[in-house]
């Protein structure tokens, strides 16, 4: 078994991207990311501060709107409509959850389609479901990159995606189902889980259950993400794979903390820089 190292991913994906902005800083283009978090919710707070700290790191220019809690949705709706007619702005992020009173949805669909580096608008959800796409949403992209990492090749494989988010569950699927994986998506409501995900010989658990997949559920050999970010019992960070007994089972898995969590950052980056040359004419 091979523990998948995502920070050694992480920072490679970090290195390109620095060493292309160098590239397009001799053209006189920056790429530029606006960051909008609305109240104090700490973790978001981690969150915008890591992704200010990236972007420092390979070289954009990024500013931060940090609203206080009251803020109401014509104003938040104002700032992202400024944002989209800046030049200087080639991304633009909101940071979520939003506090209860103000609507996300309303929100991405007010993001210009070529600064979504989220790729949350419906319009990049649409062209990921195509195959026709200029971002990926960023947790599913750094899951591709570690699995190319390992040298697997998808193509003919057996894949199952544990959880259907928006967000993850279901762009993942589709990334998989692009590289010629059979893709099988389960959620809470699937019988007899086991039984399905013991076939995968890629299995990805995004379920956000602490250690939900466990050893019997997995197939010898297969090569095991896991997306969770969960607390185990003594509060301790953990996956939604048992990683003490899967590991001994499959080929490759990927440790929380240390595996997708550092990938979902740098993929961002890529996102802000394709971004940044697709507005200004820059092919390849
Ligand atoms: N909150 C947790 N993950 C994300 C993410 O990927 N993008 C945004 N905008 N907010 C998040």
């Amino acid at each position: 078994m091979k523990i998948i190292d995502g920070k050694a991913v992480s920072k490679a994906v970090r290195e390109r991207v620095a060493a292309e902005t160098a590239k397009l800083k001799e053209k006189g283009i920056t790429p530029g990311l606006a960051v909008i978090i609305v109240g104090d919710d700490p973790a978001s707070k981690v969150y915008v501060k890591n992704k200010e700290k990236a972007c420092e790191e390979v070289g954009f220019f990024s500013e931060k709107f940090a609203l206080p809690e009251s803020t109401t949705q014509k104003e938040l709706n104002s700032l992202v409509k400024e944002l989209n007619e800046r030049n200087d702005i080639n991304g633009i992020l909101c940071q979520l959850p939003l506090p209860p009173h103000l609507n996300d949805k309303e929100v991405i669909n007010l993001i210009n389609p070529i600064k979504d580096v989220d790729a949350f608008h419906p319009v990049n959800v649409g062209a990921i479901m195509i195959g026709d796409y200029s971002f990926l949403p960023c947790t599913p992209a750094g899951v591709m990159e570690l699995i190319h990492s390992t040298g697997v090749d998808v193509c003919g494989k057996k894949a199952v995606v544990i959880g259907r988010s928006n967000i993850v569950g279901k762009p993942m699927a589709m990334l998989l189902l692009h590289e010629n994986a059979t893709v099988e998506i389960t959620h809470s409501k699937t019988k007899n889980l086991a039984d399905i995900t013991k076939k995968a010989d890629i299995l990805v658990a995004a379920i956000g259950k602490a250690k939900f997949v466990t050893a019997d559920m997995v197939k010898d050999g297969a090569v095991v993400i896991d997306v969770g970010m969960n607390r185990d019992e003594n509060g301790k960070l953990c996956g939604d794979v048992d990683f003490d007994s899967v590991c001994e089972k499959c080929s490759f898995i990927t440790p929380v903390p240390g595996g997708v969590g550092p990938m979902t950052i740098s993929m961002l980056m890529q996102n802000t820089l394709t971004a940044a040359k697709i507005q200004n004419g820059i092919k390849d």
